[in-house]
């Protein structure tokens, strides 16, 4: 199977076709999401929430996302991989920055890494590049940011804060970026950005125009059933169909159904 690459996204984006992209974090889990053809797998900071139950992606060390990235590589034949960088192990130090990429590139043999931000972080961003290690940027509602916003409503509808973000987002191009996550920002806007810039921008609630889509796993397969924001399409219910399939076991091994003559050596 031929790898996808940086380039082949910003193929995609050429030729009009869009760009598909879901997190994973541990190695059966990408089994499936590499075989179904996703383009972009994300081992995103999203760990955090739905793999260790935290409320928000603050708490994830760089450590542990080198663990999930690394059992999600090994699971992959086609798909880009590409790693959040933690909170803290990037910002305000651009040697640090460096060497938390260099870390997840190293240990883990993913692909690309991605950072939250804009102007604040141009100096990382730029030594990560120099060092020949692929970056996405992310603009928009950036999660780690949290404590700052006091919300997860949607950002930049205010003109200031669009203004500043199209012009983070023609930064990241500027600096080498190969394509930028919006998350959470009005549909108009992402338009905007896409058309605007020439690197593929992969939209999470942020409409239907930018040049691929990403959703968390565990949400759109209903895992994780305790978010449903209006931006999540639900495609199946696994928390149910685990749960049911679950309590059929209980009862099984109750009853002493379980296991049977033909289960037993
Ligand atoms: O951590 C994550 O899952 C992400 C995506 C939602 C873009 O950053
Ligand atoms: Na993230």
């Amino acid at each position: 199977i031929k790898r996808v690459t940086t380039h082949t996204i910003q193929e995609l984006k050429n030729k009009g076709e869009k760009i598909s992209a879901l997190t994973a974090y541990d190695y059966s889990m990408a089994r499936a999401v590499d075989a179904a053809g996703v383009e972009v797998i994300l081992v995103g900071d999203s760990a955090s929430n739905v793999m260790a139950g935290h409320e928000t992606t603050l708490p994830i060390t760089l450590d542990q996302m080198i663990y999930h990235a690394s059992s999600v590589v090994r699971a992959v034949k086609r798909a880009l991989v590409v790693v959040d960088l933690p909170f803290g192990s990037y910002q305000g130090n651009s040697v640090e920055a460096l060497r938390s990429a260099i870390r997840i590139m190293k240990e883990s043999g993913a692909h690309a890494i991605k950072l939250e931000g804009g102007h604040e972080i141009r100096e990382s961003i730029v030594r990560i590049l120099s060092a020949g290690v692929p970056v996405m940027g992310h603009l928009g509602l950036t999660p780690q940011s949290i404590y700052k916003f006091g919300t997860y409503a949607v950002r930049a509808r205010e003109e200031a804060e669009a203004a500043k973000l199209m012009t983070d987002a023609k930064m990241l191009e500027d600096i080498g970026c190969f394509g930028v996550v919006l998350e959470k920002i009005p549909a108009a806007l992402t338009k905007q950005v896409s058309q605007t810039l020439h690197i593929p921008t992969i939209g999470i609630g942020a409409g239907p125009d930018a040049d691929g889509q990403i959703l968390v796993i565990h949400d759109m397969l209903g895992i994780n059933n305790e978010f449903k924001p209006r931006f999540l399409r639900q495609y199946a219910d696994l928390h149910s169909i685990m749960k049911q399939a679950i309590t059929h076991y209980v009862d099984d091994v109750k009853s002493k159904d379980f296991p049977n003559e033909k289960e037993a050596y």
